[in-house]
């Protein structure tokens, strides 16, 4: 990518959280030049097993934005998430913002509604989100400038936000010594995978990475943040100009022999609501559990 929709020398601060149920990183990042601010894939807890909800996690991020008395402009989910649920309508309705997505979470509505037999009350077209993102929008957090870009393969809906010199990868990549998320949810694709991965490495080599996920892959600290240069050079899937061929052959054994995710169930169901839980007729939260359908 030669020629960037944006101003890529803005150094927003990027604050991270990271929640150690699910490994999942949690990121607010501040225009430098206001007190806007966007929050990225935050997480709701959940007892899975007690079917209880709670914000502890989320009430974590809404104090520190509070603190700093930051404005939220955005909340945005980089994908729909299979391994924790989202809080985006927590962090809304106590902080305000958006809630945005890319557009072809429509595709992993389809899906996951049929998945979960859902009834024509589900809406597949991304209503549930305030924005609906197309490869290279631009949007704005305060004075800083943001754009989306397609990154699917990981799920059909996966987008990668550059704001300022830092993007936010979600699933596309793990750190360097994690490699690359698995392709194989339905929707999911290694080749299709692997040129997205392109497209974020063909970003400047001192862009600044921000992961979604961090398992501390044999005994090492938890990281969040690389840089395009180290992936490039170092990632043990996709670095040393690794072909498409080779990674589609590891990807695809690798994934074979993957258990899923301990929260896809809840999650799905969750995420593809923009963080909202289902209710039954009686309007009471209430999950499902399909059997031998995924
Ligand atoms: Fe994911």
């Amino acid at each position: 990518m030669s020629n960037y929709p944006v101003d890529i020398s803005v150094k927003p601060e990027v604050k991270a959280f990271f929640d150690p149920d699910t490994n999942t990183i949690s990121y607010v990042v501040k225009d430098p030049g206001s007190n806007a601010c966007a929050v990225i894939d935050s997480v709701m807890d959940i007892d899975y097993a007690a079917g209880r909800i709670t914000y502890g996690h989320a009430d974590e991020i809404i104090a520190w934005i509070k603190g700093n008395g930051l404005d939220v402009e955005w909340i945005i989910e980089t994908h729909v998430h299979a391994d924790h649920l989202s809080a985006a309508p927590y962090i809304q309705q106590k902080l305000g913002g958006k809630i945005g997505i890319g557009d072809k979470i429509m595709v992993v509505q389809d899906t996951f509604g049929k998945v979960f037999n859902e009834g024509t009350e589900f809406q597949r077209d991304g209503s549930q989100f305030d924005a609906l993102f197309k490869d290279g929008d631009t949007y704005q957090v305060g004075s800083m400038q943001a754009f989306a870009m397609y990154t699917p393969g990981h799920t059909p809906a996966c987008m990668v936000h550059v704001m300022g010199n830092a993007a936010f990868v979600g699933d596309t990549l793990f750190m360097p010594d994690g490699g690359s998320a698995r392709a194989d949810f339905p929707g999911g694709d290694a080749g299709v995978l692997y040129d997205s991965i392109q497209k974020v490495l063909a970003l400047p080599d001192d862009m600044r990475l921000f992961m979604c996920h961090d398992y501390g892959p044999n005994g090492r600290d938890i990281k969040w943040e690389t840089t395009v240069g180290d992936e490039k050079a170092n990632n043990i899937h996709v670095g040393g100009g690794k072909s498409r061929e080779d990674f589609i052959k590891f990807r695809t054994e690798r994934d074979s022999q993957l258990a899923m995710p301990r929260l896809i169930i809840p999650s799905l169901q969750v995420n593809m609501r923009a963080g909202d839980i289902p209710t039954d007729k009686d309007g009471r939260a209430m999950l499902k559990v399909p059997i031998n359908g995924l």
